[in-house]
């Protein structure tokens, strides 16, 4: 069987009433990264848990590596690991301490925890910093130190639950450089939560969108853009009706909206070049803002306290 995850009508109605599945259905293959992105209070974490059987649904099915979540949970556990958003790793002792705790709970024998604390804290860039206290850690390694404790077991799915929430966004690019690194040395699927638009599109081969307990939406990042409205191109001006007889002749979808005129295009950058090649021979114009993580990078990244949390300026 080839599914990473499957479920079917899956529903979980929490005690007070709360619906925070509702009949979901969702296919991941092995082998992918898949981004489940939604808002807040959408469902995300209450699938994670069910999908890793740390809580059972009210209703239908949900299977992972093709085994049943309420009635082969053991089995599901032993080739699967999952990070939570809460931090879990104990902080008044040493990254390398952590990772051998979890050799010992996960039962990793004896012979071979050294070599699997080893691989794990090398995929995770964390050799450095075994030998100090996890509390004196950045934001940023304390995660990559859960993703190594997480590793322990070499776990064929990863579940991460927004994994790089409070991170700045130099950490964030430091743990997908980590992860990345574990997919070219692993077989691994990775199944992550997050609420970050820009992390599913950078990172993931398969997005999943979900809202109020379903999947809206389902597809690679680029296949999902483009299915969206087509571009507009917005000019203001006094007199937009003049200005849509005049437009009317090069484009097939233009209106005028309040003191605008709008053109709706697949393709923007080649309407503008349309436009200005009335007055030089342009092929296509780019038209590129900057993300607000390049804005934050550029402005505050350096300055930024290692405390992921805590976005405050040093100096301010
Ligand atoms: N243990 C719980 N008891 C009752 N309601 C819950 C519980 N956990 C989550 N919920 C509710 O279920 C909905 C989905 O929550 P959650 O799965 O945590 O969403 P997300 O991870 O996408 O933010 C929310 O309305 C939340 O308040
Ligand atoms: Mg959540």
């Amino acid at each position: 069987m080839n599914c990473a995850v499957k479920t079917e009508r899956l529903t979980k109605q929490y005690a007070g009433g709360t619906k925070a599945l509702d009949s979901l259905d969702l296919e991941v293959d092995r082998g992918e990264v898949f981004a489940l992105l939604g808002p807040n209070g959408a469902g995300k974490t209450t699938l994670m848990r069910i999908l890793t059987t740390q809580i059972a649904p009210t209703d239908g099915k949900a299977y992972v590596l093709g085994m049943d979540v309420e009635r082969e949970g053991g089995r599901i556990r032993r080739r699967i690991s999952y990070v939570p958003q809460e931090t879990s790793v104990w902080g008044d002792i040493t990254g390398y301490e952590n990772l051998l705790i979890y050799s010992k709970l996960y039962g990793v024998p004896r012979e071979i925890r050294a070599k699997r604390i080893a691989d794990a804290c090398s995929i995770m860039d964390l050799e450095e910093a075994l030998n100090r206290r996890a509390k004196e850690y950045s934001g940023g390694m304390i995660r990559r130190l859960e993703m190594a404790c997480a590793l322990i077991t070499e776990p064929e799915i990863l579940f991460l639950d927004e994994p790089t929430l409070g991170l700045d966004p130099s950490m964030r690019k430091n743990m997908w450089t980590a992860l990345e690194r574990l997919r070219e040395e692993r077989d691994v699927t990775i199944f992550f939560n997050t609420h970050y638009m820009d992390e599913a599109d950078l990172y993931s081969d398969e997005i999943g969108i979900i809202n109020t307990g379903r999947i809206v939406v389902r597809g690679q990042p680029e296949e999902l853009k483009d299915r969206v409205e087509r571009e507009r191109i917005i000019i203001r001006t006094r007199e937009p009706e003049d200005a849509r007889t005049r437009l009317n002749s090069l484009f097939d979808d233009v209106s005028v909206e309040g003191n605008s005129v709008v053109i709706r295009t697949e393709n923007g950058e080649r309407g503008l070049a349309e436009l200005l090649g009335k007055i030089t021979d342009a092929d296509s114009i780019a038209l590129e803002k900057p993300t607000l993580d390049d804005v934050f990078m550029k402005y505050a990244g350096v300055r930024m306290r290692e405390n992921g949390e805590n976005r405050r300026r040093k100096h301010d």
